[in-house]
């Protein structure tokens, strides 16, 4: 039996850190969706469309090809674009892009054929209350603005991409702020997630909170 585990939360609440570490220890496939709004933010800014022109945007979707490959690789139309996604230039749009509809809408049917075939753990804003709604597991994942924002800085410092605390900590709040206010599938944890505050918890001590909460909830099912 394929299982499914959401895990929402806020920008940069190391979902995505957690996720992987709990899928390799499970065996389960590792999705990455927030890769995907940035993918296709990638693809309108290097093709001189405007972020937030929603027409211009949305008139392209059919043309933007996403593919998420092993070992987090993510491609835009055969092109690897795994680094320049995280970049503070597609950081400062991405939200605009997934406050459209019609984006949303493709990338989402995209995300629920991945989840079809295997077991899967899914992060995102709207796993849990939109795309796969009837997960086996819901978590919402938080972490203090503060908190979040130094351990995205510190992520991009290793991985050498260029910026200060401050510009991180204002993208975080500007992000949350769009992501939680857009009228369709916005930010909110679905009403059966478990919450997980980790601002106070090292990565491994999430990794085995959230691998409690799977068992858990799996035996509950039983
Ligand atoms: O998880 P992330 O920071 O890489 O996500 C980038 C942006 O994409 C985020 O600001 C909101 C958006 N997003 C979304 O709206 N829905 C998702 N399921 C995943 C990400």
């Amino acid at each position: 039996m394929n299982i499914s585990v959401a895990i929402d939360g806020p920008a940069a609440a190391g979902k995505s850190t957690v996720a992987k570490k709990v899928a390799k220890i499970l065996g389960y496939t590792y999705i990455d969706t927030g890769a995907m709004y940035r993918a296709y933010t990638w693809y309108c800014l290097t093709n001189g469309i405007d972020c937030q022109n929603e027409q211009a945007s949305v008139a392209v979707v059919d043309r933007v090809k996403i593919q998420l490959l092993p070992n987090d690789i993510v491609l835009c139309n055969g092109i690897d674009v795994t680094k320049p996604i995280r970049e503070p230039f597609v950081s400062a749009n991405v939200s605009y892009i997934a406050s459209y509809k019609d984006i949303r809408l493709a990338l989402v049917e995209q995300q629920r054929e991945m989840a079809k075939s295997t077991s899967v753990i899914m992060d995102g804003r709207d796993i849990g209350t939109y795309v796969l709604p009837n997960a086996d597991v819901k978590i919402f994942q938080i972490a203090s603005p503060e908190t979040r924002a130094v351990r995205r800085y510190e992520e991009n410092l290793q991985k050498g991409i260029e910026c200060t605390l401050e510009e991180i900590e204002a993208d975080v709040r500007k992000r949350d702020y769009i992501d939680s206010h857009r009228d369709f599938a916005p930010l909110k944890p679905a009403a059966d997630s478990v919450l997980l505050d980790t601002s106070f918890l090292s990565v491994d001590e999430v990794v085995d909170a959230v691998i409690d909460i799977i068992n858990r909830k799996l035996k509950e099912k039983q």
